[in-house]
């Protein structure tokens, strides 16, 4: 699989998911406000990849400033990015909380790119431990249907939805994926199908409109989605067309299972409602590629996600086992 991620002497090197899959190229980030640009512009993207990205942006940051004092604005400039994911939140306020009183640069630089690498290293852990718990939900043969990527491109290991996936198709549990498109961006197309098939994994690219009858015509075992903020109620946040997903398993009686780690999981809000829902440019309605697909003066809403309610979620796989939606609150001491 390709580097996504690479800290290479103060700079940041990215593989721009953008022009995946047919151009495999990297923008290098010299700046904070490249790397707010880079997770902003969807370069980069993934809850657990943003907050990595995020992490490293901090140590880019010091050294375009060469300023302790600076480390407010920095993170603040990073946070900005792109406001519904949870981990990138959770990531930088730990970070801050543990440089914020150093005042010796050299130090304080050395400080943080060991943090970013540790977060870096750490996310890849707990996609392992994802990925292991959920095989007690996979049957032999399984056909699973995912949304979105959730894989090698959106976090710092193999994936959390797709790291289950992965590990089912190494063990010769899967019969085959069904990867829906993912409108209005297709990362579903683009970049799913993309790294699955260039890892030998059974894929079949679906558009979003054919989830219920595909139902209909073949038995598929369960969905596995992954998540941007999951919230004391068990509602969770993802992809907009997650909730069509969930309600069409509901119908058809298929498990519907979310899968991230800890640092996507928000206690400090209550519900659903509460998470803050990124509203995106009209543009991405309305044209393909370039391509205008709709009248220009036509109204437009493009929310980039939607909140599934907890009860139609069958469960949550996280790196500390699989919890029924009510039961995430009572994880985390909170
Ligand atoms: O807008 P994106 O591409 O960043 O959205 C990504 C998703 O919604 C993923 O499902 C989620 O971040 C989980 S990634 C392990």
């Amino acid at each position: 699989m390709l580097k996504v991620i690479e800290y290479r002497d103060g700079n940041l090197v990215i593989l721009d998911q953008r022009l995946l899959p047919s151009e495999e190229k990297y923008i290098i980030c010299t700046t904070v406000e490249e790397v707010r640009d880079a997770i902003r512009e969807l370069a980069v993207r993934g809850a657990p990849l943003i907050a990595i990205a995020a992490a490293y942006g901090v140590c880019v940051g010091l050294h375009q400033y060469k300023d302790p004092s600076k480390l407010d604005y920095i993170v603040s400039t990073l946070k900005s990015a792109r406001p519904t994911a949870y981990n990138i939140f959770l990531i930088l306020d730990k970070i801050n909380e543990k440089l914020r009183n150093i005042k010796d640069f050299d130090v304080l630089v050395s400080l943080a790119e060991d943090e970013a690498r540790r977060v870096h290293d750490e996310d890849k852990e707990l996609c392992d431990s994802i990925a292991e718990n959920g095989q007690k939900v996979i049957p032999d043969g399984a056909k699973i249907i995912t949304y979105c990527n959730t894989g090698m491109l959106a976090t710092g290991g193999i994936g959390t939805a797709l790291g289950v996936i992965y590990k089912a198709f190494w063990k010769g549990k899967l019969e085959r994926v069904y990867a829906c498109e993912t409108r209005p961006l297709l990362q579903g197309a683009r970049l799913t199908a993309y790294e699955l098939s260039k890892n030998g994994v059974p894929v079949k690219l679906i558009s979003d409109n054919m989830i219920s009858y595909l139902f209909s015509k073949e038995r598929i075992d369960l969905a596995i989605v992954g998540a941007d903020r999951i919230v004391r109620n068990g509602d969770v946040a993802n992809k907009i067309g997650t909730y069509n997903l969930a309600v069409v398993c509901k119908h058809f009686g298929i498990p519907f299972y979310v899968a991230a780690p800890y640092t996507t999981i928000d206690l400090s809000l209550e519900k659903g409602e509460d998470i803050p829902i990124e509203e995106r440019s009209d543009k991405e309605i309305k044209f393909i590629y370039g391509k205008q697909i709709s009248p220009l003066n036509v109204d437009v809403w493009n929310p980039a996600f939607d909140v599934t309610p907890s009860e139609l979620i069958t469960g949550i796989i996280t790196d500390k086992g699989i919890f029924r939606p009510d039961e995430i609150k009572y994880l985390y001491g909170k």
